[in-house]
Parts: structure tokens; C-alpha cells; sequence
């Protein structure tokens, strides 16, 4: 049997540049090794953790399944879902919540963080959300898992819930690993933390024109002179060469060091990157978002396909854990 990989995105607005460089980069290398099989989904119930627009949530999840055509996901390798469409990872979640102390989850970072963001919100569905996050890895029996660096600690718990749950029930869940790539820490445009949806100004979308892009990468802050210790846009604006014209770095590099360097020249070949490597990715969004049926047909496959791997784990899981 070939080795599961699983991967997800929540359903929270249009894919930006560090999805697109820690998830879906990765996601599309395992899709094409052939080596895998490989399921990944639109983490529509994740979405609901957090406030969100229930009369929008409909075209969001339908967008990041545009976005994951567009990227190169292709159905006839990959299993494509949504979430909520497969009940079987919320079943899951509820039994190994049974495994799981409510201390270690509101000691989680990104619990924390949520809570910060959103302190009138704290509630059981955000506590649960490693635990559906395990669920979705481990009902595939996935072992590897294509994400940015931020997901580790919701990996640990997955890899923690496997354990316990092999102890406990004698089932045969793998631990799952990361998957990573070279963009695993895209950083915010801002100079400071990661790139983020809910941080305005920190994000490049994938489908912004070059025009946007270049606006947006001029405004990373180098408001100094070169030479010397960078400060951390400048840092951010050299992470970017790094990504996007590795080749060119050694010269921007010295250039710096000299004190030569023009920061605009440097963001604007950084843009031009950025700009090259989207340009084929939104112009096949154009024509799959013109193919609604496609699109739909995607979609019930994708289901159809999940579900008979998903309920064949809660069947063996009801019986070890003695409900059935
Ligand atoms: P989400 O929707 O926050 O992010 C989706 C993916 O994008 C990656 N990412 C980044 N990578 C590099 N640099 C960045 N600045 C950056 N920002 C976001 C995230 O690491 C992630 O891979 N919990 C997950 C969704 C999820 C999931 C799963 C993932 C639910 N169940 C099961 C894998 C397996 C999340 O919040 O993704």
C-alpha cells in the first residue's frame, strides 16, 4: 500500500504567498512523486472555529478549490474534499478527545494566540481544533503532512494521539511528520513575525496583479542605508531573494555590503519573481473558474473516494474502542 499524505487549508479567504510556498508546494511535489497517495482538503469545519461569515463561507471554501486546481492539484492524482463533507474527521476528533487533557490543549501557542485575537470567541470548537486537525491526518492513517513550520505544535499532538491511541486500543496509527519545504516561514511584507491572512498588509495574494505586487514589496520597510547589521526588513527583504532569484542573491549581497545597493532595484527584481511564478497559476484559475461543473464533479468525487477510506478506520476504531 502506498504511504498517505493528508494536507488542509481553512476556508478563511483567498490563498496568500506563504500557503501557497509552505503548503501547497509541498502538496503538489508529494501529488507528482507518485510515490503517495495523497488527500487534501478545505478544512471548512476548522473555518467555523474562529468568527467568520456563514453567507460567505459557501464561495471562500469553493475559492481555495479553484486555487488548488489552479496550483496544479490534479484530481485524478489527489483525492480532493471539504472537510465538512466527510463526517467521518469529526467523528474521529470526538473519540480521540477522549485521549486528550484539556491543560495540554490551552497550553498550545495557537490556542493562545487565537484567544488574543479573538477573546470573546474562546470556545470548546477552538480548544478542539488540534484534535480535529489530528482527526483529519490520522482517519486517512496519513504519515506525512505538507505545512508551513507554524503547524508543528498541532503535529506534535497528532503524533501524541497516535501514540496514546495505540497504547490504549491497539490500533495502528503512524505518526505523522512534516513535509517541509524551502518556503516553511514565508515572513509578514511588515518586517516582523509571518506572513498572515489576519495581518493586514502582511500578505501577497496570489491572485494580485503584478502592479499590487510591486506596490506591496516596495513597502517592505528598508528606510535606512546599506551596509551593516540589517534591520528586520531588511532581513525579510534578503529572505525574499532568497526564494525568488536565489541566483541573483550573491550580487544583491555584496552590493548591500558595500553599501551600493538600491533597495528599490532589489524590490522590484524580487517582484518581477514573485509576479513570473504566479502569472501561469492565474491564468488557469481564470479557466477553471469558468467550469462550475468541473468543479462540482471534483467535489463529489473527491468525497466519495475519502469516505471509503475514512469509514473503514471508524469501523476498526469503534470496535477496538468497544462501541460496536
Ligand atoms: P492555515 O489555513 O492557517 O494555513 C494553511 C497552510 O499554509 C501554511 N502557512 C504558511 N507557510 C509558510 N509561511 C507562512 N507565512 C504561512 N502561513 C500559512 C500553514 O502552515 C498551512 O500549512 N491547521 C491548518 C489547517 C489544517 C490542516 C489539517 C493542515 C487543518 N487540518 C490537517 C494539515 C493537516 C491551518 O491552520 O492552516
Amino acid at each position: 500500500m502506498k504511504k498517505r499524505v493528508f494536507s488542509g487549508i481553512r476556508a478563511t479567504g483567498r490563498l496568500h504567498l506563504g500557503n501557497y510556498l509552505g503548503a501547497v508546494k509541498g502538496m503538489l511535489q508529494l501529488q507528482n512523486s507518485h510515490q503517495y497517495e495523497t488527500i487534501y482538503c478545505v478544512v471548512d469545519v476548522h473555518t467555523i472555529t474562529t468568527p467568520y461569515d456563514k453567507e460567505r463561507l459557501p464561495q471562500n471554501k469553493r475559492e481555495i478549490i479553484v486555487d488548488y486546481l489552479a496550483a496544479g492539484l490534479d484530481p485524478d492524482k489527489s483525492i480532493i474534499i471539504y472537510q465538512s463533507d466527510v463526517p467521518e474527521h469529526t467523528e474521529l476528533a470526538f473519540y480521540l478527545s477522549s485521549q486528550m487533557s484539556i491543560a495540554r490543549m490551552q497550553h498550545l501557542p495557537t490556542f493562545k494566540d487565537k484567544i488574543k485575537q479573538h477573546p470573546q470567541h474562546s470556545t470548546m470548537a477552538l480548544l478542539n481544533y488540534p484534535i480535529l486537525m489530528a482527526a483529519d491526518i490520522l482517519v486517512y492513517k496519513a504519515g506525512l503532512v505538507p505545512v508551513g513550520i507554524d503547524q508543528e505544535p498541532h503535529l506534535e499532538v497528532a503524533r501524541e494521539l497516535a501514540r496514546k491511541m495505540n497504547q490504549t486500543y491497539k490500533t495502528d496509527f503512524p505518526e505523522p511528520v512534516r513535509f517541509a519545504t524551502k518556503g516553511e516561514y514565508v515572513p509578514s511584507l511588515k518586517g516582523e513575525g509571518k506572513m498572515s491572512k489576519s495581518v493586514e498588509g502582511s500578505y501577497i495574494n496570489l491572485t494580485d496583479p503584478y502592479e499590487t505586487i510591486e506596490k506591496k514589496v516596495r513597502q517592505i520597510p528598508t528606510a535606512t542605508a546599506a551596509g551593516g547589521k540589517m534591520t528586520p526588513g531588511v532581513e525579510t527583504l534578503f529572505k525574499y531573494a532568497r526564494l525568488f532569484i536565489p541566483d541573483q542573491l550573491k550580487s544583491y549581497q555584496q552590493a548591500y555590503d558595500q553599501g551600493s545597493l538600491k533597495f528599490v532595484e532589489l524590490k522590484d527584481a524580487v517582484a518581477q519573481a514573485i509576479y513570473a511564478d504566479l502569472k501561469p497559476f492565474q491564468a488557469k484559475r481564470q479557466q477553471i473558474a469558468n467550469r462550475p461543473a468541473y468543479i462540482d464533479d471534483v467535489i463529489r468525487t473527491g468525497k466519495l473516494k475519502a469516505r471509503e477510506i475514512a469509514s473503514a478506520t471508524i469501523k476498526e476504531v469503534k470496535e477496538k474502542m468497544g462501541l460496536a
